[in-house]
């Protein structure tokens, strides 16, 4: 049995993994650092490589106790190289290096969107070819065609803010935790989607881009056009007196109009997401569509996109969804077999190219 550990630390969590041949996990560990970035609404690149560097001695050194394995007992170190913030990868690239040093390991860099894709395909198996990718996080919003033997094409990305990050911006705004993506995923089945109209940006070029600065313009001007700062402020002090609130409570500090705007916010970024994953489907004659990321994890997202694409959509378990080291050691597993190895001369890429 092959054993690849995988190391993650491209945004702001730090993650590590064993993973038998492309498949199985034995052990995923992933340090999230909600509490340090979300005083200030949004990741901060330097408290972010610090995190990383206070974590991933001990979150890798619990990865290995959990798979209960010796580094003699793995076949390879697999490290996502990009894309991401510089200070963070070079975190994980760095302590990848030194264990392959130090116990003689092959080293494979992983790029880690296709980190996100491999979270859907170690799960589900064989797919159909070609496949559409919807990769959708805080980080990205993409497009991909994936041919057998993991060939991509990038046909659409996103012009300005990912979806995920426009989730966490419009929660900011309306005074909710970071990160706000799945607190307004909690909050949306309880308004009115129909009640704010968000109009679909016009892309000039490709249409199969994403643009969702709009959005967050609208939202913005929904709060200013309202007295709001009282609400605003409320929901604020009650995210930094309550840990972890239930749907319950934040619904309590929520009234219907700002519900109501919550859900047509949720309604139209699945629109969009939904409307350009069909038409490239179309383009290309996908058999199916992946689904990754952690606006993955929303369930508006996954109830509309099985109810309204006409082919399978495949979803990782949510664990899987939000970044994760063992989509890393899983992508990393035909790059081992092939014996794509990466040197010492690794280096971090903030924005490595899939396609
Ligand atoms: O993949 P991920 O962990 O990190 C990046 O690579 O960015 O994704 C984190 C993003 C955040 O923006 C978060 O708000 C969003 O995924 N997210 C969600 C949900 N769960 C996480 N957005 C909408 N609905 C959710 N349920
Ligand atoms: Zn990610």
């Amino acid at each position: 049995m092959n054993l690849i550990l995988g190391i993650e630390s491209s945004c702001d969590e730090t993650a590590a993994a064993v993973v038998a041949e492309g498949r199985r996990v034995i052990s995923s560990v992933v340090a999230s650092q909600f509490d340090i970035h979300g005083r200030y609404g949004g990741v901060v690149p330097e408290l972010a490589s610090r995190e990383h560097l206070r974590a991933i001695v001990p979150v890798v050194r619990e990865a290995m106790e959990k798979a209960a394995i010796d580094y003699r007992d793995l076949a390879a170190i697999a490290v996502t190289q990009g894309p991401g913030l510089i200070g963070s990868l070079l975190v994980g690239i760095t302590y990848a290096k030194a264990i392959s040093l130090a116990h003689s390991l092959p080293l494979i860099g992983i790029n880690h969107i296709e980190g996100h894709i491999h979270a859907v395909l170690m799960e589900v198996g064989a797919i159909e070819y070609p496949a559409l990718a919807l990769i959708v996080s805080g980080g990205h919003t993409h497009l991909f065609e994936v041919l057998d033997g993991f060939v991509y094409r990038l046909l659409g990305k996103t012009r300005d803010d990912a979806a995920g990050e426009a989730y966490d911006k419009v929660g900011k705004l309306l005074g909710y935790s970071y990160p706000g993506g799945p607190i307004l995923d909690r909050i949306a089945p309880h308004g009115n989607a129909t009640r704010t109209r968000f109009t679909s940006p016009k892309m000039k070029g490709n249409e199969l881009d994403f643009s969702f600065s709009g959005m967050k313009t609208a939202a913005l001007r929904w709060v200013e056009s309202r007295d709001m700062q009282d609400e605003i402020e409320k929901r604020k002090q009650f995210g930094k007196a309550v840990a972890d609130p239930t749907t319950e409570e934040w619904l309590a500090v929520t009234p219907e109009a700002t519900r109501d705007f919550v859900a047509s916010f949720q309604a139209a970024v699945i629109h969009e997401l939904l409307w350009k994953a069909s038409a490239s489907a179309q383009q290309i004659g996908a058999k199916c569509v992946i689904v990754s990321g952690g606006v993955a994890c929303n369930v508006g997202l996954r109830a509309a996109a099985k109810a309204q694409l006409a082919i399978p959509a495949h979803f990782p378990t949510p664990i899987l969804s939000t970044d994760n080291a063992a989509m890393i050691a899983a992508a990393a597993w035909r790059k081992f077999e092939l014996k794509q190895f990466s040197d010492l001369t690794l280096s971090a890429r903030a924005s490595l190219p899939l396609a």
